[in-house]
């Protein structure tokens, strides 16, 4: 299984990230190439993808930005197919991702995961994040 950075916008990309996030996200709109692009060129993201024979089975998106006390990292849309769970792809992605933050420089990298969402909990603790107390807030804009 080889852990890619993405570079390039496809439309057969657009669809392969597409049907991962709908395993993640019921509500999930499908992502558009100019989306992917949007997410591909930025500065601060990296999208990760875990891919073997150009099966996309797994991806990521990395955020690296600086704020005032530093450059900062966050961990978000991290999922693995669901017929190649259990195989050490979310680890593989998750290291990728550290050890793109380290190079960034930056000091932590965050996440959120609901608590029903068992195997990403222990996959996170398994990897040496460590649970903070804090309240995470949702402000929904209405467009
Ligand atoms: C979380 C997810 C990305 C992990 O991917 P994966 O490729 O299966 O991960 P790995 O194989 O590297 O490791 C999974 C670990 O979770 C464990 N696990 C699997 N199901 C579990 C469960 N129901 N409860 C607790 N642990 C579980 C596995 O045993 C393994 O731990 P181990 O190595 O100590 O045995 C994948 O389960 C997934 O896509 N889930 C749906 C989307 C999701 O919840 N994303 C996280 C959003 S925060």
């Amino acid at each position: 299984m080889k852990i890619i950075e993405e570079k390039n916008p496809s439309p057969a990309l657009a669809h392969d990230i597409t049907r991962l996030v709908s395993q993640l996200s019921d509500s999930a709109s499908a992502l558009t190439e100019s989306g992917l692009a949007e997410i591909i060129n930025s500065p601060h993201t990296v999208l990760f993808t875990a891919q073997e024979n150009n099966i996309v089975y797994g991806m990521l998106i990395l955020l690296v930005y600086r704020i005032a006390v530093g450059r900062h990292a966050y961990i978000e849309n991290i999922v693995v197919d669901q017929l190649a769970r259990g195989k050490g792809i979310g680890s593989q992605l998750v290291s990728a991702a550290i050890k793109r933050a380290r190079k960034e420089g930056a000091r932590h990298i965050d996440l959120t995961s609901a608590p029903h969402r068992e195997a990403a909990n222990h996959l996170y603790l398994k990897l040496g994040f460590e649970k903070r107390t804090t309240n995470v807030y949702r402000y929904q804009v209405k467009q």
